[in-house]
């Protein structure tokens, strides 16, 4: 059965996507040049195809790097640790960074992602990230550059996942209750 069959409703559509990208990425041209040649952090998993999509729209000279997070914690709200399970592979000393992230949810990844890399010494921290939901937060980080406030609903697709699927989806839509409710893995993103 396609995927799509597990989908409630499309909560923002492909085209609205990529025109808030455009956007975003003119916002992010005016704050950087080629001399502060930013390297873009994407976090993985969730953020490779909002990376992928961002770094196309941006001018001045920049590279990219990976970071790879796992929140166990989040799935149950209770002890939110996070761990780093790839880290980047350049120094960023002295290095204008911008975190790309897919979404921020309770604010634990994304606190724990800057607090890391400002131990580093960079030039300065920035975030960038495609999703918002600010109802759900437990830690308060600073967003420079946000794509889409919204709402707190099991969101999926345009990179985010549930058990590893839906990824690939080319829309943010919200997830049928009953695919998560009976699923040990459930969550309440
Ligand atoms: C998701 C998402 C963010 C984080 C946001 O990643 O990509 O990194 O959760 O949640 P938080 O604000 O509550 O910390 P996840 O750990 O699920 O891994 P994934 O990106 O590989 O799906």
């Amino acid at each position: 059965m396609p995927l799509e069959h597990d989908i409630d409703r499309i909560l923002i559509s492909a085209d609205e996507i990529q025109q808030r990208i455009r956007d975003l990425a003119g916002s992010i041209n005016d704050a950087y040049t080629d001399e502060d040649r930013p390297l873009l952090v994407c976090v993985l998993k969730g953020a490779f195809m909002f990376l992928a999509d961002l770094t196309r729209h941006l001018e001045m000279r920049h590279e990219v790097d990976f970071m790879e997070t796992s929140s166990y914690g989040a799935r149950t709200e209770s002890s939110g640790v996070v761990r780093i399970l790839l880290d980047l592979e350049r120094n960023i000393q002295g290095r204008h960074v911008l975190i790309v992230e897919d979404i921020v949810d309770s604010g634990r990844t994304l606190d724990y992602v800057t607090r890391n890399l400002e131990t580093r010494d960079p030039a300065s921290v920035r975030v960038c990230t495609l999703l918002n939901k600010p109802s759900r937060r437990v830690i308060d980080v600073a967003l420079d550059f946000v794509g889409f406030e919204v709402p707190d609903e099991f969101v999926v697709g345009y990179g985010l996942d549930f058990n590893e699927e839906y990824r690939n989806l080319p829309f943010i839509g919200v997830l049928k209750e009953e695919i998560y409710v009976e699923s040990p893995e459930g969550d309440a993103r």
